[in-house]
């Protein structure tokens, strides 16, 4: 069986480590892929959003399966053009992505099914979404519409932040379209957790329960990034928790879709806050999150081409999804200055003694393999994420940060607190 994976980082290197135990699986293309996928897949260079690039490359090589693993090739239909061409694809269709897509779309399918989530309210004109921020007051969360690289969401202390995040999306179009029209939303407080789901439309599985750290630094202080750390299962989310979100949000979000005429079928990432009055839906996901990808996979005993066949020919139902009991936690090791300008092409050491360590699997994100010598070099702001596997979350924390002393560049940053929430 040949594989093509679309992506690049480290969630596409845990799915690649995933497939490639497959016996059966004899080829995998990963575009654009990085440095550790190139080890074990023939990455290829094309752009995960050149959707016309991806399609002509697949109608050549011909795989017998296309994984999509990241948001905007998902919302921009690139499953759709992959079944035009008769190409099996893995992600939901553009029209069930749009539920990632638009965030207007998802408050709008959980306020008509009944999935408990922050009030809101919806606004393309800069003066009215200002008026309404006056009228609520603060704290209160402004939310870019659109897809915004993980940014568009502003939890304004004050109603200056607010009105300023509102010009920002709306008149300078910090986010270009995807700003055009924003969601205000009521602010929750809480912890959260992220709870992904196989689904293929009708059948749920939820993955075991995980939890990212977004913040920069320690203490879950400093800038926004996109994920310094995860770990699996999540301390909160017990028996009763999982039953109450499959009954009152997991189960009317997927009938929901359906009954719009909208399945959707892929991993449903459901980001959850669990407020004094219950759990409630803070934003979905149309795909694997990143890094709870690289916590919650190495958790999976069935094979993972097996699931992706199965939701994609909607007989979910037929197989048994096992889990190891095991926890896993991974800690990024972050270019210093990340999310901010950072400098890359450093060359890294460590890798495989930490890889040699029991339990402990290295996923790359932004890595190259230079070209002259064949070094492992630093090539964007995550780097690496080093994931642990223990019996308990304790344990598994402590083999993660184990492992990453063995590995080092220049300006290495991390967070030494992944997993103590
Ligand atoms: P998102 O990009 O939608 O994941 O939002 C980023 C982060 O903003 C979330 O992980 C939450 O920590 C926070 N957030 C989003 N919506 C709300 C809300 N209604 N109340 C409080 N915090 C929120
Ligand atoms: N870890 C959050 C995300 O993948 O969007």
């Amino acid at each position: 069986m040949k594989i093509l994976i679309v992506g690049g980082g480290g969630r596409e290197h845990a799915i690649a480590w995933k497939i490639s135990q497959n016996p059966n699986v004899t080829k995998i293309w990963c575009a654009p892929g990085n440095g550790g996928i190139a080890r074990i897949a023939e990455c290829v260079n094309i752009k995960a959003t050149d959707i016309e690039g991806m399609v002509k490359f697949a109608k050549e090589v011909k795989p017998d399966l296309v994984m999509v693993a990241p948001d905007d090739p998902l919302v921009m239909g690139l499953v759709d053009a992959l079944e035009a061409e008769g190409i099996r694809a893995f992600g939901p269709r553009a029209n069930a992505a749009i539920i990632e897509g638009s965030k207007s779309f998802a408050k709008e399918l959980m306020i008509n099914c009944g999935v408990p989530t922050a009030k809101y309210a919806v606004f393309t004109d800069a003066d009215e979404a200002t008026q309404y921020v006056k009228e609520q007051g603060a704290p209160i969360v402004i939310k870019a519409d659109g897809l915004a690289l993980g940014k568009g969401v502003t939890v304004a202390k004050t109603e200056d932040e607010a009105i300023a995040a509102i010009r920002d999306a709306i008149l300078d179009k910090a986010f270009g379209d995807a700003g055009a029209r924003v969601v205000i939303e009521e602010c929750l407080e809480g912890p959260e957790v992220s709870v992904l789901c196989f689904t293929d439309g009708k059948t749920i599985c939820p993955m075991p329960s995980a939890q990212d750290h977004k913040r920069a630094y320690d203490h879950d202080e400093g800038p926004n990034t996109g994920g310094m750390g995860a770990f699996s299962p999540s301390r909160i989310y017990n028996d009763e928790l999982a039953s109450v979100c499959m009954e009152k949000i997991f189960r009317p979000t997927i009938d929901g879709m359906a009954k719009m005429g909208r399945p959707f079928k892929g991993v449903l990432y459901f980001g959850l806050m669990i407020t004094k009055d219950g759990p409630k839906v803070i934003e979905y996901n149309a795909r694997f999150g990143d890094p709870e990808t690289q916590a919650v996979l190495p958790r999976l005993k069935t094979d993972l081409v097996e699931i992706m066949n199965a939701i994609i020919d909607e007989k979910l139902d037929e197989i048994n999804i096992e889990w190891k009991d095991d926890a896993a936690c991974c800690v990024v090791l972050a270019s210093g200055g990340y999310p901010k300008a950072y400098t890359s092409g450093y060359t890294i050491t460590g890798v495989e003694v930490a890889e040699e360590m029991k339990d402990v699997i290295v996923f790359h994100a932004g890595t190259k393999i230079k070209e002259c010598c064949g070094m492992l070099q630093t090539n964007g702001g995550r780097v690496l994420g080093v994931t642990g596997l223990g019996a308990t979350l304790d344990d598994a924390i402590k083999c993660a940060y184990a492992a990453t002393e063995k590995i080092d560049f220049t300006d290495l940053h991390k967070r030494t607190d992944i997993g103590i929430k």
